[in-house]
């Protein structure tokens, strides 16, 4: 599989790359970026570990490399400031990403393309690449909260000194500010939550504002996210090249799941090599569906603002 990252220079689309590559998985990595010669720099950095890694190509260019391209990603972007929330972000970043789009559309995609969308607001540009890409909308998938999932988890089995791979708990609906904590079925090593030793229900609170401000607070420290955010791009492309059919909490225009239509949000979603293959409801206490559906109101407000303002461009 040939992937392209579109920012492939950044932070995000470098570490990316570098996921890919200790991957092995994929055949192909391409970085293109508005910054050639930083794409060419970082594709070179990974050029020389090549010989460590897998029988992998790893160039850089432009968007030529887009027509040949099985998957390709989009983490081009500004980034937040640290007290800025994602979705302020949207008018500085929509204007990019439509450029972006645009180019996309002058040289066009294999038909059987996947694109998997990072840019931030990540929901709300992943309703306009799905709106705007010639692609069935299955084929435009968003990270979504992939990333504040593997955090949650992460920061979760830190503050028990349980192992890490094995907590399951997740994140649903906005990449955001109304993102949504499912405590109700977190399990580490196959026990409820409440009964794995150290827990106690005052964390809950504690670990998900941390898991939420998770963003922010590595803008605050480092610039912003390279790591974590390149290993669950990792995640999200490997269920595709593989077709592993993982259930991941990736952002796609819904149809109904959750009732909720017409607006790009994170639901448990089966990731194929046709991209979202299903969307399932998960049992959830009331309070957790009642999260995720306004967590999808706030979504669908701020996207008729972009749409409305991107009109034409
Ligand atoms: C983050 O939460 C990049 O939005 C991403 O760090």
């Amino acid at each position: 599989m040939k992937v392209s990252i579109i920012g492939g220079a950044g932070m995000v689309g470098s570490c990316t790359a570098f996921a890919l590559q200790t991957g092995k998985v994929v055949r192909e990595i391409t970085l293109i970026d508005a910054n050639p010669e930083g794409a060419e720099g970082q594709a070179l950095d990974l050029l020389h570990g090549a010989t460590l890694m897998a029988d992998q190509k790893i160039s850089s260019g432009g968007y030529e490399h887009i027509p040949t391209s099985d998957l390709i990603c989009i983490t081009a972007g500004l980034r937040r400031k640290p007290d800025e929330s994602r979705l302020d972000l949207i008018n500085r970043n929509t204007d990019l990403f439509v450029g972006i789009l645009n180019e996309i559309a002058k040289v066009g995609v294999k038909p059987d393309a996947v694109v998997v969308v990072v840019s931030n607001p990540v929901d709300i540009l992943t309703y306009v690449a799905a709106q705007r890409l010639k692609l069935p909308k299955s084929q435009v998938i968003g990270l979504g909260t992939v990333l504040d999932t593997i955090r949650f988890r992460s920061l979760l089995a830190d503050k028990l000194g349980a192992p890490p791979t094995q907590v399951s708990a997740l994140i649903l609906g906005e990449h955001g500010d109304s993102m949504v904590p499912v405590w109700s079925s977190a399990t580490i090593g196959g026990l409820p939550l409440e009964k794995f030793p150290g827990w106690q229900p005052r964390l809950a609170e504690e670990l998900f504002t941390r898991t939420k401000g998770s963003g922010a607070e590595v803008i605050k420290k480092k610039g912003g996210a390279g790591f974590a955010v390149g290993l669950a791009i990792q995640e999200v492309i490997e269920a595709v090249a593989l077709d592993r059919r993982r259930v991941l909490p990736v952002s796609s225009v819904q149809n109904g799941c959750y009732g909720i239509r017409d607006v790009a949000i994170s639901v448990p979603t089966t990731v194929g090599r046709k991209g979202v293959l299903a969307t399932h409801e998960i049992e959830l206490w009331p309070k957790e569906e009642q999260g995720l559906k306004r967590s999808a109101q706030v979504l669908k407000e701020t996207q008729d603002k972009v749409l409305a303002r991107i009109a034409g461009k």
